[in-house]
């Protein structure tokens, strides 16, 4: 029988390392793949049409959008804000809970470390 995903049980060290330029580079156009990060972790969300250009949240396509959903607002200025700006513990919450969600509903298909070489 095939255990629930466990987001604890992630296998970090296991995954692709992508750079956020990677992720950026796949936001659908040119019929590339549409990859969203949480967290620095690399979901493709290809199958779902939320995130296609004229669906609701297509604005996340290629993008790290922790912050954004930490603060539950779409505006573009909160896009690949992991890591610079600091979230309050209701937004680390919250950003936590969306990723239980993504985890859930998306494979993970890699990690962002900006320090990869290549
Ligand atoms: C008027 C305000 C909003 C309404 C009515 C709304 C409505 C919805 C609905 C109905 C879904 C479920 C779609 C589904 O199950 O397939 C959804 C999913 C979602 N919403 Fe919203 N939303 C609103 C605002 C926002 C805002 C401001 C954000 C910003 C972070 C947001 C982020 C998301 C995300 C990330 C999903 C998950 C999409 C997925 O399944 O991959 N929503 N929303």
């Amino acid at each position: 029988m095939q255990s629930p995903p466990n987001p604890e049980k992630l296998e970090i060290n296991s995954l692709e390392i992508m750079t956020l330029k990677d992720v950026q580079q796949n936001n659908g156009q040119d019929g590339k793949k549409i990859f969203v990060a949480i967290k620095n972790i690399v979901f493709d969300v290809s199958d779902s049409d939320s995130y296609k250009s004229d669906g609701p949240y297509g604005v996340f396509a290629g993008h790290d959008i922790s912050i954004s959903l930490g603060k539950m607002n779409i505006s573009e200025e909160f896009l690949d804000q992991y890591g610079i700006v600091t979230e309050s513990e209701d937004e680390i919450a919250n950003i936590n809970s969306w990723f239980s969600y993504f985890y859930q509903r998306y494979p993970v298909i890699g990690r962002i470390d900006d320090k990869k070489q290549n």
